[in-house]
């Protein structure tokens, strides 16, 4: 129940005076932006609509304090499917302003920075999808240094600046390197010897998939259920969290081959990392080459909101693939 004295009238003018925030009062409420929002499926109490339907209401307190306000990544998907063209992600952030103004902060955890390490190099700054790493200068350890900062309100944890990272300095947990290093190699998966090295049967793949680019948890479970001695799966926040040393560590010891699967350029929940995740794959491609290791045994693919059951016929690609171009050693 709404009671009328909770509501704030001028809450609506407020958002509309934000830039961004102009579109409030033309939302009609229909909700397809909900229906699309890629952020629903891992948090169904996440909805888009709700949020600018109570701003519109003028349920001030209840919008600014809520969390959901600070999920939406900017990935704009809603955008073009929206009736009345309205940039819900601008809106989103003309609340947030707002929000920060009265001192409210987006929930945790965010990647540190270890200023011990971090050689200002600004890598992670320009890696940033949301310009929420700046530089600053600042006394470590009774030197003046120049280190990275993350600006929490800007920052959507996507973990592009971890994988970035030159030094190491940058970490998220749950996306550490060690976290992610944890999963590849637990049970002592990475240490089986591998088809090319005449240990198994059939070649061992190792996947990095973005957690996103696999559309429903059904297909998730199913995905899940492939996992055996063949198949490691690794799951990244964003393809452009793929770190290429991991890719290389990998291919040294048990794993014939390394997918990537990334969403579809344009789908990418954190707007650029498809083109951060190809990018790096591509570069690294070259450089296998110039090691002797087949390209063939990495391989980048994407997956859009479209795409359904597409991973068991990636990895069964790249097993014939392996097969065919590889040879083994006897
Ligand atoms: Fe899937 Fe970025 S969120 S590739």
């Amino acid at each position: 129940m709404i009671r009328s004295d909770e509501l704030d009238r001028s809450f609506v003018q407020e958002v509309m005076a934000e830039p961004g925030g102009e579109h409030l009062i033309t939302c009609w409420s229909c909700g397809t932006c909900a229906a699309t929002c890629l952020v629903r499926r891992f948090d169904p109490s996440f909805n888009p609509r709700l949020i600018l339907h109570k701003a519109g209401l003028g349920l001030r307190e209840e919008v600014l304090s809520s969390e959901e306000i600070w999920q939406c990544s900017a990935c704009d998907l809603c955008y073009p499917r929206c009736p009345k063209q309205i940039h819900i992600s601008e809106v989103m952030k003309a609340i947030r302003n707002i929000a920060i103004r009265e001192g409210y902060e987006p929930p945790g955890p965010f990647p540190e920075v270890d200023e011990q390490i971090c050689s200002g190099c600004a890598v992670c700054t320009r890696a940033c999808p949301y310009e929420a790493i700046e530089r600053v200068t600042k006394v470590v350890d009774g030197e003046e240094r120049t280190v990275a900062q993350v600006t929490k309100t800007l920052c959507m944890k996507c973990g592009i600046c971890v994988a970035a990272c030159p030094s190491g300095a940058m970490n998220l947990e749950s996306i550490s390197d060690r976290e992610l290093i944890s999963r590849m190699g637990a049970g002592g998966w990475l240490e089986k010897p591998g088809y090319l090295q005449g240990g198994a049967e059939e070649p061992r793949i190792l996947a990095f998939v973005c957690q996103w680019s696999i559309h429903s948890d059904r297909e998730w479970e199913k995905i899940r259920g492939l996992e055996s001695d063949q198949l490691r799966i690794v799951n990244l926040s964003c393809s452009g969290r793929v770190d290429p040393a991991m890719i290389l560590m990998a291919l040294t010891k048990g794993a014939d081959g390394v997918l990537v699967v990334g969403c579809k350029e344009g789908e990418c929940h954190y707007q650029r990392g498809t083109y951060l995740g190809r990018s790096k794959v591509a570069l690294l491609e070259q450089m296998l080459e110039q090691l002797g290791i087949a390209k063939s045994r990495v391989r980048f693919a994407e997956s859009g909101s479209l795409d359904r059951f597409l991973f068991p016929r990636l990895v069964r690609e790249m097993v014939e693939e392996i097969k065919a171009s590889v040879p083994v050693v006897a």
